[in-house]
C-alpha cells in the first residue's frame, strides 16, 4: 500500500516538473517552495508525517535533485583543493547527494563536546565546489566543511562564497556554529589542522526539513481579519501603529479612526507583507497589514475599525499618551512563551489594570519563533488585549531560532526603529512615555554593540524614571552574565536606572538596590533588578542569592508599575490575582 502511494506521487513529480516556474530552480529555496507545494496538492494530510527521505528522494525530480545537491553551500578554489565534509555520527540518513558527488568517507574524525563528526573528502580541481543539502531532516548540528591545496604549500584563495559565512580556520577552540559560538572543536586530527573552515549556522538544518516537519495552526487566518495588536513606532502622544492578519486573499486594508464622541472618521491605507511558513499545512501563507496613525491628538481616546475588503471589524479603542504625563501604569510580563495559562494571565492582567498606558514581555514571547502557529498562539490565547493596549516587546533567545533571526518578530511588530549601529532594527530600541526611559535591548545579540548607545540613551534623557528591559538577567543563582556585568552595569550605576527587568532563567526574583553589583542601603543608590516568568514553572534546585529581597521557585506573574510623578509604586500578581511582591521608590 505504501509502496504505490510513493508510486504514484512519483508518477505525478515527472508529469508536472515542466511546470516549475525556471526562477524558482536556482536556489534550495526555491526548490523546496515548489516540492511542498507538490507534495500539498497531493499527499494527504495523515500521510504528511509518513514522508521520509527514502520517499523524498523519489518524489523530488531531477532537476530539483541537482539544485538540492549543489546549490546549498558553493565557493571558487583559485588551486585544486581537498575538500572535507565533517558530518555528524549522530544524523541517522547519510545527505543523499554526498557519495554520489564523490565524496568517500575516511577513519578521520573531529570531535567538539557534544558530538563527533566523521570526515568525508573529496579531491576538486580548481574552480567551484558546489555542496548539497544537509538532508530531508532537521539534524541541527549540520555538517561543516574545511579546505585545503592538495598541494601543500600552495596559496589558496576562495571566492564565491555561499552562503557568506566568515570563513576561519580548523583548530582546537574554532567553533562551527555562529548560534553556539561556545561549542568548540575539541579534538582535529593533524591532516586537517590549519585548514579554511567554513562556520555555519544550525539553522540550516531547516532549509529542506521535510521530515517530521508538517504542522497545524489551531488559529489560521480568515478573511476577516484577527490578530489585531497595537504598538508605537514613533511618539506615543501623536501616533499609534495598528497591525493585523488577514487570509492571503485580501490584498488591501485600511484602519479607519475617529475621535471617541465624535462622527468625523479619517481613513489610513495599510501596508502589506505576506508571510509564509510552509509547513503549516492548513494556513501557509497570511497577509499582515501594518498602518502608523500619525498626527492625532494628545492625550485623546480614538475609536477605530481595521478592514476593507469584507467590511471593517468591530471598533476599538485607545488612548493617546498626554502631553505632560506624570502618572501612569504599565504592566510587564517574563517569559510568556505563549501557552493557554500566559494567555490567561495576559487576560487577568488585562482585567485587573484598566489603567495600563500599555504592555510589555521581556523576551520569549513564544517558545520557536520560527513557527507562526507560535505566534497564533499568542494571539490567540491572549485574546484582544493587545488591540486595546500597545504591546512593546523584546526579543529573547526563542524568538530567533538556531541563527537564522527573529524574521516574525520583525514581521509582527512595528516598533522604534532606533537601534544601535550594528543591531537589527526594532530588536532594540528606546521609547520615552510620560515621565519614563524605556531602553529596550535584544540581549541575544552583541553585548558591545549596545554599550555607547545605552550610554547615549542615557545621558540624553530628562526622564525621571529609566527603566531597561532585555531577556537575560545579568543577576540570577543559575548563570550570571558577567558580560553584562561588565559592560552595562556601570552604565546603570553611573546614570541610575531604577530598574532592569528580565526572563530566561524561569523563576521570580526582585533584588535589593545595587550598586557596583553590591546592595545598598537606599534606591536613591542603587537599580533593583528582577526576573518574572509568565507561565508555570518550578525551580527544583534554588540557591539563595544574597541581593534577593524576594525569590519564588514557582508560580508564574505579571508585574504593575504604577507611576505617580516622583513615586513608583512595582506589585508582582501571581496567575490566582494574589500579590506575591510590592515596594515603592520614592524619588
Ligand atoms: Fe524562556
Amino acid at each position: 500500500m505504501r509502496y504505490i502511494f510513493i508510486a504514484s506521487i512519483f508518477i505525478f513529480s515527472l508529469i508536472s516538473c515542466h511546470k516549475t516556474p525556471p526562477q524558482s530552480r536556482g536556489s534550495v529555496a526555491g526548490v523546496m517552495d515548489t516540492v511542498i507545494s507538490r507534495l500539498y496538492a497531493n499527499v494527504p494530510e495523515a500521510e504528511f508525517n509518513k514522508i521520509d527521505d527514502a520517499f523524498m528522494r523519489q518524489f523530488v525530480t531531477d532537476e530539483e535533485r541537482q539544485v538540492l545537491a549543489t546549490r546549498y553551500q558553493y565557493f571558487t578554489a583559485d588551486v585544486p583543493v581537498t575538500v572535507s565534509i565533517m558530518r555528524d555520527k549522530g544524523q541517522a540518513v547519510v545527505p543523499f547527494w554526498l557519495e554520489p558527488a564523490g565524496f568517500a568517507k575516511t577513519t578521520l574524525e573531529v570531535k567538539n563536546e557534544e558530538y563527533t563528526y566523521e570526515v568525508w573528502q573529496k579531491n576538486f580541481p580548481a574552480g567551484q565546489v558546489a555542496l548539497g543539502i544537509n538532508g530531508f531532516d532537521k539534524h541541527r548540528p549540520v555538517y561543516f566543511v574545511s579546505v585545503a591545496p592538495q598541494n601543500k604549500g600552495e596559496h589558496l584563495a576562495l571566492t564565491g562564497i555561499y552562503p557568506g559565512y566568515p570563513v576561519d580556520t580548523l583548530r582546537v577552540g574554532a567553533f562551527t556554529y555562529h548560534d553556539w559560538s561556545g561549542l568548540v572543536i575539541t579534538e582535529v586530527p593533524e591532516a586537517l589542522q590549519g585548514q579554511a573552515l567554513f562556520t555555519t549556522v544550525r539553522g540550516r538544518a531547516r532549509e529542506a526539513h521535510v521530515v517530521d516537519a508538517f504542522r497545524k495552526t489551531q488559529f489560521p487566518s480568515h478573511a476577516e481579519p484577527d490578530q489585531i495588536l497595537l504598538t508605537w513606532s514613533a511618539s506615543p502622544q501623536t501616533s499609534i501603529d495598528v497591525q493585523w492578519r488577514t487570509a492571503p486573499s485580501v490584498a488591501q486594508g485600511s484602519v479607519k479612526y475617529w475621535v471617541e464622541g465624535t462622527t468625523d472618521t479619517l481613513v489610513t491605507k495599510a501596508s502589506l507583507n505576506q508571510i509564509q511558513d510552509r509547513m503549516l499545512f492548513n494556513d501557509r501563507y497570511v497577509n499582515r497589514f501594518t498602518a502608523q496613525l500619525a498626527n492625532l491628538r494628545p492625550g485623546t481616546h480614538y475609536g477605530y475599525c481595521v478592514g476593507a475588503g469584507l467590511g471593517w471589524s468591530t471598533a476599538r479603542s485607545f488612548r493617546t499618551e498626554g502631553e505632560k504625563t506624570d502618572d501612569f501604569t504599565f504592566v510587564w510580563f517574563g517569559d510568556t512563551h505563549c501557552f493557554p495559562d500566559s494567555g490567561k494571565l495576559v487576560s487577568l492582567a488585562d482585567k485587573n489594570n484598566k489603567d495600563a498606558a500599555f504592555y510589555s514581555i521581556a523576551g520569549d514571547i513564544v517558545s520557536t519563533g520560527l513557527n507562526r502557529d507560535d505566534w497564533d498562539h499568542l494571539f490567540g490565547y491572549s485574546h484582544d488585549v493587545f488591540s486595546r493596549k500597545p504591546l512593546m516587546p523584546v526579543p529573547g533567545n526563542h524568538d530567533r531560532q538556531d541563527g537564522l533571526g527573529a524574521q516574525l518578530y520583525y514581521d509582527l511588530f512595528s516598533l522604534p526603529k532606533n537601534a544601535p549601529r550594528g543591531v537589527d532594527q526594532e530588536s532594540s530600541y528606546a521609547f520615552e512615555y510620560g515621565n519614563a526611559l524605556f531602553i529596550m535591548i535584544d540581549a541575544t545579540s552583541e553585548v558591545d554593540a549596545h554599550t555607547p548607545w545605552i550610554e547615549e540613551q542615557l545621558a540624553n534623557t530628562k526622564a525621571t524614571w529609566k527603566f531597561v528591559m532585555f531577556h537575560f538577567p545579568p543577576y540570577n543563582f543559575e548563570e550570571p552574565y558577567l558580560d553584562i556585568q561588565k559592560a552595562w552595569v556601570p552604565l546603570f550605576d553611573k546614570y541610575h536606572v531604577d530598574m532592569v527587568l528580565g526572563g530566561h532563567i524561569h523563576y521570580y526574583m526582585r533584588s535589593n538596590p545595587m550598586f557596583a553589583g553590591k546592595v545598598v542601603d537606599n534606591f536613591g543608590k542603587g537599580t533593583v533588578y528582577a526576573i518574572s516568568i509568565s507561565i508555570p514553572s518550578k525551580h527544583d534546585a534554588m540557591t539563595p542569592e544574597s541581593y534577593a529581597v524576594k525569590q519564588y521557585d514557582r508560580g508564574y506573574f505579571y508585574q504593575r508599575m504604577e507611576i505617580h510623578d516622583k513615586s513608583l509604586t512595582y506589585t508582582a500578581v501571581d496567575s490566582e490575582g494574589a500579590v506575591k511582591d510590592t515596594f515603592t521608590i520614592r524619588k
